[in-house]
């Protein structure tokens, strides 16, 4: 059963007259019950295809094609006040990448809460007040936080509370950008348990984890899908990514986690050779193709198509018989 469906999704960055092609011809679903991580270096198109998913489109970013369908609406075709009405916080919430910034330094987080829930729902401000002291003690945060302002919090407390507050409403669908990439690996550990709390509660159905790290997905995800220079280059379950990578992108990145050196794996960075593509103008074919060890002729000159290789996986490469 999906949650969330997209198909042929292309979403560009409009700069004078070029696009830069962030989002290009993406086809992701999202299963119910499940976490699906999402992983690729910085300036892949994570950040610009999970605002997407949930049709968080402001310009310049445009949505050139493409069909996004949540718990069967399609929201694609949706005008921002009716997905703000109707969807935001109730069927799809996301933490944003700088959700450490999101909180209001003038408000305390109670009175930031009340503002912007009593816009979004019919219920009083103390209801809403009752509602976040009741949440926070079920995930064991301390009703006493709300009642402090922003900067009286440690960055790990302050996601967790961002966390808490972006899920009040119970939405179907969480999808949390880069949660963890600012934090020491201990608070790392608080905003996993957060979110596994969550999912397990079934206070939220399914969560979509962006993450520059492939360590991180091995302890939450179901599934992975690995993005390159606007794409999807893989999705496979978890342990097929982590211990039978096939796309030659996937199996870069599955080395640097094997790596020792914590500086390579904190940027995410492969044992390949070479630079992400600039996406104004990204290279023909298999857009990995500059960087590929096993690139062949074909790969230049033709997109490589996506292949089944089997019931949920899912791979885009003209080799991938041969690594099989
Ligand atoms: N507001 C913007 N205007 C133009 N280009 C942008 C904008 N935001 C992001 N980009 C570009 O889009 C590409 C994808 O960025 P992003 O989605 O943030 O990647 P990631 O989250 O994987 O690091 C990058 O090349 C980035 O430079
Ligand atoms: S299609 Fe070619 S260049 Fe692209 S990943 Fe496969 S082998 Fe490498
Ligand atoms: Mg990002």
């Amino acid at each position: 059963m999906t949650l969330l469906e997209a198909e042929h999704v292309k979403a560009y960055y409009s700069i004078r007259n070029s696009y830069v092609k962030a989002v290009d011809d993406v086809s992701l679903s999202v299963d119910r019950g499940a976490i699906l991580g999402l992983a690729g270096e910085s300036g892949c198109g994570k950040s610009t295809l999970v605002n997407t998913l949930m049709m968080n489109i402001r310009p310049p970013l445009r949505l050139i094609d493409g069909t996004i369908v949540l718990d069967g609406i399609k929201i694609s075709e949706m005008s921002r006040s009716k997905l703000k009405k109707d969807v935001w916080g109730i069927l799809v919430s996301i933490v944003p990448q700088s959700a450490l910034n999101a909180l209001m330094p003038t408000k305390k987080i109670v009175d930031f809460v009340k503002d912007i829930f009593h816009y979004h729902t019919d219920m009083s401000r103390a209801e809403i007040v009752s509602m976040v002291r009741k949440r926070f003690e079920e995930l064991n945060l301390s009703p006493e936080i709300l009642h402090l302002y922003p900067h009286e919090l440690s960055g790990g407390m302050k996601q967790r509370v961002v966390i808490a507050i972006s899920t009040l409403l119970n939405p179907k669908l969480l999808i949390v950008d880069e949660p963890t990439s600012a934090l020491d690996v201990s608070t790392q550990k608080q905003v996993i348990k957060l979110l596994v709390d969550l999912h397990r509660a079934k206070i939220i159905e399914s969560m979509v984890f962006v993450t520059h790290d492939l360590a991180i997905l091995r302890q939450i995800a179901d599934k992975i899908a690995i993005m390159y220079a606007g794409k999807i280059v893989e999705v496979a379950s978890t342990d097929d990514i982590l211990y039978t990578p096939l796309h030659p992108y996937t199996r870069g990145l599955v080395n640097a986690v094997m790596t020792p050196e914590s500086e390579v794996r904190k940027r995410g960075i492969t044992f390949i050779a070479g630079e992400p593509p600039n996406l104004l103008n990204p290279p023909s074919g298999c857009r990995f193709h500059p960087r590929c060890p096993y690139a062949k002729p074909i790969c230049k000159e033709v997109e490589p198509p996506i292949i089944e290789v089997r019931d949920d996986r899912i791979v885009a490469c003209h080799l991938v018989e041969s690594f099989m």
